[in-house]
């Protein structure tokens, strides 16, 4: 099938090109992002696919319905980034790809931790000036401390199994409780009770209308003086404003983010010669407490492999019968 392939990187004609010798589809690769203008790169195409900042909403999803795009195959696991409703009103069949590497985004999160905690940042910086002074740099052991997960799915549990490795003491918040997690010993606990007892807070939950801004003023509130919190879920899973407030007042000890809610115009982009924009994004910059990454936490090569193979499944078994076990149905 033809596929338009939007916001694609070398990497990722890269792992493309070479599991698609097993499938034939026809790949166009497009660096843009999708939107109303671009649109018509697709032309001809039933077949689009995009990233985590490709917004695809009503309006736009109609465009494609137009064009007679049928398919919107996701290079992700979310897809708060998809009208859902919409597309399967509008006969568009979207699917992405569920848990293409869960120990990526968890190992992640725990090296946010460990280079927060251990302040490696600042440390590496001073011994490269020279500097070998350990003023400023205590950090503290995470073996017995309490670690809260907010989202227990599969990345959730995978870093459950990993902080219970380190003989942390682990609580967690999800609707839909995880066995593998209670085996580990992990505690389902209300958000107030997981704020109010962690050390260390992770996100690993959708993002959705119930879990938006879940992380703002009230829930900082109820954390532990000088918390660690992680966020490799979405931006918008925590409110920033909150979390700078937060950050001044010394509440929030450390800040882990690969993800930023107004990250649309800056991930994935090299910026380097430009001014930046963004105050509140510049704002979090200046923290030496925090370590940002652009949304790398997926970013390994078996995930982009897994990502790779299973769109381009994806795709040939909506080609061959019109549906697909990766399909995303409104709820
Ligand atoms: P999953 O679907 O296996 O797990 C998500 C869990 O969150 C589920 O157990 C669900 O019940 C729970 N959840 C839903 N609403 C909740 C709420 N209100 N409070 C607490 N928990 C709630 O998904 P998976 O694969 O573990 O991914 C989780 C998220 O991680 C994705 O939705 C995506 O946003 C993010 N992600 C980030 C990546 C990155 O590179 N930074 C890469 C891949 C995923």
């Amino acid at each position: 099938m033809k596929i338009a392939i939007y916001s694609t990187r070398p990497y990722d004609q890269l792992y493309f090109d070479r599991y698609n010798r097993q499938f034939g589809h026809e790949l166009h690769y497009f660096d843009t992002h999708l939107d109303a203008e671009t649109l018509v790169l697709s032309k001809g195409a039933p077949a689009v696919c995009v990233f985590v900042n490709d917004p695809v909403h009503e309006p736009l999803l109609k465009s494609m319905r137009d064009q007679g795009i049928t398919m919107l195959a996701l290079r992700s696991a979310g897809f708060n980034h998809v009208d859902i409703r919409a597309a399967n009103d509008l006969g568009i069949l979207v699917a992405n790809v569920p848990g293409y590497s869960p120990y990526a985004v968890a190992e992640h999160a725990v090296a946010m931790i460990l280079c927060l905690i251990r302040r490696l940042v600042r440390a590496h910086a001073r011994v490269r000036e020279g500097n070998f002074s350990l003023n400023g740099l205590m950090g503290f052991d995470l073996h017995g401390k309490t670690v809260g997960i907010v989202g227990t799915g599969k990345i959730g549990t995978v870093f459950a199994h990993i902080m219970r490795g380190f003989g942390c003491q682990l609580l967690g918040v999800d609707p839909v409780e995880s066995r593998a997690c209670r085996d580990l010993g992990l505690q389902y606990v209300s958000l107030q009770t997981l704020c109010r007892q962690s050390d260390i807070i992770s996100l690993h939950c959708p993002l959705s209308a119930e879990t938006r801004y879940m992380i703002d003023d009230a829930a900082i509130a109820d954390m532990r003086e000088g918390i660690c919190l992680i966020n490799t879920s979405r931006g918008a899973v925590v409110d920033t404003a909150a979390v700078i407030r937060a950050l001044k007042s010394g509440k929030i000890g450390y800040l882990g983010l690969d993800v930023y809610e107004e990250e649309e115009d800056l991930f994935f982009e090299d910026l380097s010669d430009t001014v930046l924009g963004d105050d509140v994004f510049a704002r979090l910059l200046t923290f030496n407490n925090v370590l940002i990454t652009g949304h790398q936490a997926y970013f390994t090569r078996e995930a982009i492999s897994n990502i790779a193979k299973t769109t381009l499944a994806n795709v040939a078994e909506f080609e061959q019968s019109g549906q697909c076990t990766n399909q995303l149905i409104a709820t």
